[in-house]
């Protein structure tokens, strides 16, 4: 029989679980390798090995050509959770002496609750990020958990899953999450990128490369969006277009170059810090600090003028606002009779069970949290009075795609949902692009 035996290995740079997954599959097609589970927070691999023919330097190997850096993981090497744990184990410890409660007893209870621990460690910090906690305060919850000794993850659960659900957010409790979330995404990652390899390659397949050729560094790192609006808005030298949340000004670079120097270009985002990174990416693609005009604002209530744009943009946007009615009022209040839309956004190809659906909003769980059904969003179009509405185009998430979808933007800043009810909304999350435009004589009027 052949013999099977355990390794670890310590990755540098698995930051998220996009990446843990690829690090798995990559382990997993290693013939000999049996069992292989890695874990982000802790930056490391465990593998499970069945034959000697199967080397620790070819699993690193196999690891650094997955595009990350691996090493043999020593016994004794602390990691973030094991460190908690000694902790854990020493006032274990504490309190077997103050009860009187015989070591063995005690030992036998620790190691019975250290595995569950370690998930309700994990479930502490997916909790702290749902309710924007620090990491610290979340550690104190898990601690007194652990420490009550009842370790359960069904209690942690019980606890958790109470305080979720009676927190129904408002509105102006969504938009600061919203702003906190991507201010916190654009601060880190203007200069690397994206950390999700998933997000990265779907925002590059997005564009076509003379496109790719004018986007600058920051606004493609910063990049979140699930279409190219730009490339079906018809734009034409000397047009007026608004960019419903901007971001880091993608698609209002490109717009730009559609509507010449003659034309005007507004990007409008809720996050100051993206704003910002605007403001480089203009810098970067060489145009002058007036050619694209950026402003902070809720896209729900535009400081803006009625009837002076012909092209209202946005990608991946208007989903993610609480209220959509109001969005679709003010673009039709800017847009100029015989203006257009063109968007990009996420939907629900068909109604979602309504506690599903509430678990997803009840973290606002990245562009799936305020998702609607496709057919409600359009109406929601229609009722603001514009018409010709055209699917451009529809695209089905792959599974890949909705994990990365509905953390976005990234699984630093959002909690994930439960993998049940994403298994539940798989097939029917759909990113959809369309057009439609706002008569010269509007319903009410004529
Ligand atoms: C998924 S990102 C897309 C950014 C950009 N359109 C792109 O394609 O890279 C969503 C953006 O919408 C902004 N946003 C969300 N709600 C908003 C609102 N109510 N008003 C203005 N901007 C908003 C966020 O701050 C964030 O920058």
């Amino acid at each position: 029989m052949e013999k099977s035996r355990g390794l670890t290995l310590k990755i540098e740079g698995m930051s998220t679980p996009c990446c843990a997954e690829e690090v798995k599959e990559a382990l997993l097609k290693v013939k000999g390798v049996k069992k292989a589970s890695t874990c982000p927070k802790r930056g490391i691999a465990e593998i499970e090995i069945e034959t000697d023919e199967v080397t620790d330097k070819q699993l690193i190997k196999v690891v650094e050509e997955a595009g990350f850096k691996a090493k043999v993981k020593e016994e004794g090497e602390e990691g973030e959770l094991q460190a908690l744990m000694k902790k854990f184990e020493r006032e274990f410890e504490k309190l077997a002496q103050k009860y009187n409660i015989p070591q063995k007893e005690i030992k036998e209870h620790w190691n019975l609750v250290k595995k569950e621990a370690a998930e309700v460690y994990q479930r502490c910090c997916d909790w702290s990020l749902r309710h924007g906690i620090e990491i610290k305060d979340a550690e104190a919850y898990c601690q007194s958990a652990i420490l009550t000794g009842i370790g359960k993850l069904s209690w942690s659960e019980e606890v958790f899953k109470v305080k979720e659900k009676i927190k129904e957010m408002t509105n102006e409790e969504i938009k600061n999450l919203i702003a906190s979330r991507y201010g916190n995404f654009a601060a880190k990652y203007a200069f690397e990128g994206n950390a999700c390899p998933i997000r990265k390659k779907q925002v590059k397949e997005l564009y076509n490369e003379e496109e790719l050729s004018l986007i600058p560094k920051t606004a493609l790192n910063l990049a979140l969006g699930c279409g190219n609006p730009v490339s079906f808005a018809d734009l034409k030298p000397g047009e007026v277009v608004v960019d419903f949340g901007c971001g880091a000004g993608i698609d209002l670079i490109l717009a730009a170059h559609k509507v010449g120097p003659k034309g005007r270009v507004i990007g409008v985002d809720l996050t100051p810090q993206m704003i910002e990174k605007e403001g480089q990416s203009e810098t970067e693609a060489g145009f002058s600090a007036e050619r694209i005009e950026e402003h902070v604002g809720d896209i729900e209530k535009l400081d803006l003028p009625d009837s002076f744009a012909d092209v209202v943009t946005s990608n991946c946007v208007i989903i993610l606002t609480p209220n959509k009615e109001a969005a679709y009022r003010e673009a039709f209040r800017i847009l100029k009779p015989g203006g257009r839309l063109a968007i990009s956004d996420m939907v629900f190809s068909e109604k979602i069970h309504p506690e599903i659906k509430g678990r997803f909003q009840s973290i606002w769980a990245g562009v799936v949290g305020g998702a609607i059904a496709e057919k409600d969003y359009l109406e929601i179009v229609e009722q603001a009075d514009f018409g010709q509405i055209k699917i451009v185009k529809r695209h089905f998430l792959t599974p890949e795609e909705l994990f990365a979808m509905s953390t976005c933007p990234g699984t630093e800043f959002v909690p994930s949902p439960d993998p049940k009810d994403l298994e539940a909304v798989q097939g029917k999350v759909v990113s959809i692009k369309f057009t439609a435009v706002k008569p010269f004589i509007s319903q009410e009027t004529g």
